[in-house]
Formats: structure tokens, sequence, C-alpha cells
């Protein structure tokens, strides 16, 4: 795909910077977000550092979701609502991919109500175009870049252009990517990471992560 900018708000956490660090890795720009400039910046040039290129900054998160052609989302769960009112404006137009998955590690269990990525939705309104996707995606094992990724990746949205961009951002990350449905589907995709979190405590491992079977 062509190469694109994608900035990812809370991207010097755990998911977000193993999503910059796959995406930079094959050749798209990134732009890591945070409420701190400096720590976006000192988070970028480690994934500098790590590739060896130069194509990863780091901005505070307003400034990045103003950069971004496509906007990720991946901040606590807790902080999922008021970071994206910080940044509603400069979302105009613009795909937000939101990774939020509210479930407590400690205690997985799956949430109730409405998908935290429809309630991005209802949020932005229509002019953005929210897409909800990695909810299930450790990031351990996304950093392990010299093992292969076997979690795959479900898609939702309720607008099937973008559905299918970031499936094909998924895809160039080193994921196998499945578009599920309209957002509401979100709901069971968290649901499905604390099974996920649960698995993964039983049988000691960070990198456990989910397969569909009998279409590829
Ligand atoms: N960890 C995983 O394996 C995993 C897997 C799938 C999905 N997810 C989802 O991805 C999201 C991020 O998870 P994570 O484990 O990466 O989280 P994290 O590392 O704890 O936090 C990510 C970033 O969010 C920012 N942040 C923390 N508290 C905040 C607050 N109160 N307000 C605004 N920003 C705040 C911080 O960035 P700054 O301090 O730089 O602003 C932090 O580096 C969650 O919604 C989670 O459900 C995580």
């Amino acid at each position: 795909m062509d190469r694109r900018t994608i900035s990812i708000l809370g991207g010097t956490g755990h998911e977000g910077s193993g999503l910059g660090l796959r995406w930079a890795k094959a050749g798209h720009n990134i732009i890591i977000g945070s409420r701190a400039a400096e720590k976006a910046e000192a988070a970028a040039l480690e994934l500098n550092a790590l590739l060896g290129l130069s194509t990863v900054c780091g901005m505070d998160n307003l400034s990045a979701a103003k950069a971004g052609e496509i906007v990720v989302l991946t901040v606590p769960p807790e902080a999922q609502i008021a970071t994206l009112e910080s940044v509603k404006p400069a979302l105009a137009g613009k795909i937000l991919v939101d990774a939020t998955a509210r479930v407590d590690a400690k205690d997985p269990k799956p949430p109730q109500g409405k998908a935290s990525a429809r309630m991005a939705q209802e949020l932005l309104g229509d002019g953005v175009r929210v897409v909800a996707a990695f909810q299930n995606v450790p990031a351990h094992a996304l950093k392990k870049l010299d093992r292969e990724l076997a979690s795959d990746v479900l898609v939702c949205g309720d607008d099937p252009d973008a559905r299918a961009e970031v499936a094909r951002l998924a895809e160039a990350a080193g994921m196998q990517a499945y578009e599920a449905g309209g957002l509401d589907n979100g709901i069971v995709v968290e649901g499905l990471t604390a099974l996920i979190i649960s698995v993964n405590k039983r049988y000691k491992s960070k990198t456990g992560g989910i397969r569909i079977s009998g279409i590829r």
C-alpha cells in the first residue's frame, strides 16, 4: 500500500509503540503522540534507533492528531473519551482507529454496554470514520519482530472503505486481518480480549492471540 502518515495517540505506551514499530518497519511515516511532547520525542528516537530509520517523530497528542492522515488511539480505557475530546477538531475527515479494550488485565471480564469504538463514534460524529481494531493483539507480540505475529486482527467499522484501509494497515504490520462487521461488533472483540488475557495468564504467556480458521 502507499506510504501513509499514521499518528498514534498514547504511542509512548505498550500497544502504541508496538504498532508504531511495525508500521515504521513497513515504510509508513509514524508520529508518536503523548500528553508531553518531550516524552513523545524520546519514544520516537527509541523506535528510530531500533529500526535504523528516521521516519518516526514525536509530538503532543493534539499536534499529532492534526498531522496524521490516519489517527490511532492507544490510551488506557479510562482516558479514551477525554483524549478524544481534546483532539476532536483535528480528526475531521479522517479515520480514527480505536484499539481500546475496556478490560482490567488483573481481573479480565467482558465489558458491558456499548463497544468503546461506538462511544468514540458517537462523540466524534459522522465526519470521522471510526474503526475498531487491534484490541486482541498483545503488545508483547507486536514488539517481537523476529517472531511470527500469530495474532489475527478483527476489524470492525460502519464505513466499508475505512474498514478495508485499516485491514490493509494491519496486514502491512505483519498480521492477518479480517473485516468483521460494524462497529457494534467491537464489544465482542473487546470481550475476546478478556479471554485472551485469561488464557495467557493460565499458560504463563504474554504473546498468545487468536486465529481465524477456514478462510485462508
Ligand atoms: N497492552 C496490550 O497488550 C494491549 C493489547 C490490545 C489493546 N490494548 C489497548 O490499547 C490501549 C493502550 O494500552 P497500553 O497497554 O498500551 O497502555 P499504557 O502503556 O498503560 O498507556 C499508553 C499511553 O497512554 C497514555 N496515558 C496514560 N494514562 C493516561 C491518561 N490518564 N490520559 C491520557 N493519556 C494517558 C500514556 O502516554 P503519555 O504519558 O505519553 O501521554 C501511555 O504511554 C488500551 O485501551 C488497551 O485496552 C492494549
